[in-house]
C-alpha cells in the first residue's frame, strides 16, 4: 500500500478525494505520456508502432472487462461511443428508450438527440436518492429498445441494481447499455457475467489515466448486427485501405470508431490500468470499502445527511450541504481536494487513500457542521456493507 500511494507524487501534497472527476497522476501513466513523447522525437511519425499501442490498449480494455479485443472499440469520448451506438440503432419495430434520471446528463442529451428518429424517451423518476427497480419494471415494456444505465450515480452515489434491471430489460427483448465511468477501475468488471448487451467506460476517472479516451464493448452478435451512421476511416474494416468509395464497417465492435485515436492519451491509460491490474482491483475494491464504511459511520455519529443511500456504496460518498460549493473551497484551504454537484459534498475514495484521509476529513466536517444538513442520528446511522 505505501509503495502503491508513493507512485501519486500528489499524495504528498494533497488528501486527494475528487477520483470520481479525475484520478491522481501515477509516475507509470506519467512514464507511459512520457514514452509517446520520446517514441515521437525519436522516430517522427512511428504510426506503425502507434497503431500497434492502440490495438495493445484494445486488449487492455478487453481484459479489464472480461470481453473478447473485437468487441472493444477505442472512442475519444464515453458520449461518441454512445452516439455511435445509438446512431446505428433502427426506432420502427421498437421505439422506447427508459433511463433513470441519475444518469449522467450527456445520456439523456443523447437520446432525447434521437427523437426526430423516432425515439420515444422515457425517464424513470427518482424518490429521494434511490430508483426504485419496480420503476423500471413499469415503465420498461415490450416496446422498449435500450434501457441505458448508469452502474453509479455522479451525484449521489446510488449503486444501479444492475442484474435486476438487465433481467427486467432481457424479458421484455430490451438491450442495456451499462454506463461504468464512476465504477469502473474501483472492484472486479465482467460484462460477461453482468450479462450487459453493451458497456461504456472512460479512461480520466478511477481507471487513473488522462482525458481524451473512453471505451464500449457491444456483444459481437448485437454488433455485427448494427451499422452506425456516426462513423469515420478507423470504423472500416481496412482503415488504411484509402478507398473513399468504400464504406465497408469493420467486423466486431471496432465499426463504432471513427476517427485518428488519441495515441498519447492511449499511452498514459495503459499505463494506468496495469496499475491497477498490478494492485489487484479486488484489493482495490477491499480498501474502498473499508474507508466509505468508516467515513459514513464518523458521519453519522456527527449527524450529517447522506445523499448516498446506506446500501449502495461505492467510492464516492455524498453529503447533503447548505453551501457544498463554499465547502469544497474551504477544505481546499487545507489541502483536501473534492467537488460538488448541487446540494451534495462529493468524497470520493481509490486504493490510494487511507484511513488518515478519512480522520482528517471528519475533523473538518464536525468544524463546519454548521455548513451540512444534519438530522438526528438515528435517521442517517447504519453501517454499510
Ligand atoms: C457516469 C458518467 N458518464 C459519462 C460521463 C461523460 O463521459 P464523456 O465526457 O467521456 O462523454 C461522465 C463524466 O463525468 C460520467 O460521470
Amino acid at each position: 500500500m505505501a509503495d502503491f500511494r508513493k507512485r501519486f507524487p500528489v499524495l504528498s501534497e494533497k488528501i486527494y478525494l475528487n477520483s470520481c472527476s479525475q484520478g491522481a497522476l501515477s509516475q507509470d501513466v506519467e512514464e507511459g505520456m512520457l514514452e509517446y513523447l520520446r517514441s515521437w522525437h525519436q522516430h517522427g511519425s512511428p504510426w506503425d508502432l502507434w497503431v500497434d499501442q492502440y490495438e495493445a490498449g484494445r486488449r487492455h480494455f478487453a481484459e479489464l472487462i472480461n470481453a473478447e479485443p473485437e468487441e472493444v472499440a477505442l472512442v475519444a469520448s464515453a458520449s461518441a461511443g454512445v452516439n455511435a451506438f445509438a446512431s446505428a440503432l433502427s426506432f420502427k419495430q421498437r421505439n422506447k428508450v427508459v433511463l433513470g434520471e441519475f444518469e449522467f446528463p450527456t445520456m439523456g442529451h443523447i437520446w432525447l438527440a434521437q427523437r426526430p428518429r423516432g425515439a420515444d424517451v422515457t425517464f424513470v423518476g427518482a424518490e429521494k436518492n434511490r430508483i426504485a427497480v419496480e420503476a423500471y419494471d413499469r415503465l420498461v415494456d415490450r416496446n422498449t429498445l435500450v434501457v441505458p444505465l448508469t452502474h453509479m450515480c455522479f451525484m449521489n452515489g446510488f449503486r444501479s441494481p444492475v442484474a435486476e434491471i438487465t433481467k427486467i430489460a432481457h424479458d421484455r427483448g430490451a438491450m442495456v447499455l451499462l454506463d461504468d465511468y464512476q465504477d469502473s477501475g474501483t472492484r472486479p468488471i465482467d460484462v460477461k457475467a453482468m450479462q450487459v448487451d453493451a458497456y461504456v467506460s472512460g479512461t480520466l476517472k478511477y481507471l487513473l489515466g488522462p482525458p481524451g479516451l473512453a471505451f464500449m464493448y457491444v456483444r459481437k452478435s448485437i454488433a455485427e448486427s448494427l451499422v452506425p451512421t456516426v462513423t469515420g476511416w478507423f470504423g472500416q474494416r481496412n482503415p488504411f485501405a484509402f478507398d473513399v468509395k468504400l464504406f465497408d464497417p469493420a467486423p466486431g465492435t471496432r465499426r463504432f470508431e471513427s476517427g485518428t485515436p488519441p495515441i498519447p492519451t492511449i499511452y498514459g491509460a495503459i499505463a494506468g490500468v496495469k496499475l491497477l491490474q498490478q494492485y489487484g482491483l479486488q484489493n482495490v475494491a477491499d480498501q474502498i470499502r473499508s474507508l466509505t464504511n468508516a467515513l459514513i459511520r464518523g458521519a453519522s455519529e456527527l449527524g450529517i445527511q447522506m445523499k448516498t443511500p446506506l446500501d449502495s456504496v461505492g467510492p464516492l460518498v455524498v453529503l447533503q450541504s447548505k453551501d457544498a460549493d463554499g465547502l469544497v473551497r474551504l477544505f481546499a484551504e487545507d489541502g483536501v481536494v473534492c467537488s460538488s454537484r448541487h446540494d451534495g459534498l462529493r468524497i470520493s475514495f481509490h486504493a490510494y487513500n487511507t484511513l488518515d484521509d478519512v480522520k482528517f476529513v471528519l475533523r473538518l466536517l464536525q468544524q463546519n457542521l454548521k455548513m451540512l444538513v444534519t438530522a438526528p442520528a438515528e435517521t442517517v446511522a447504519g453501517s454499510a456493507s
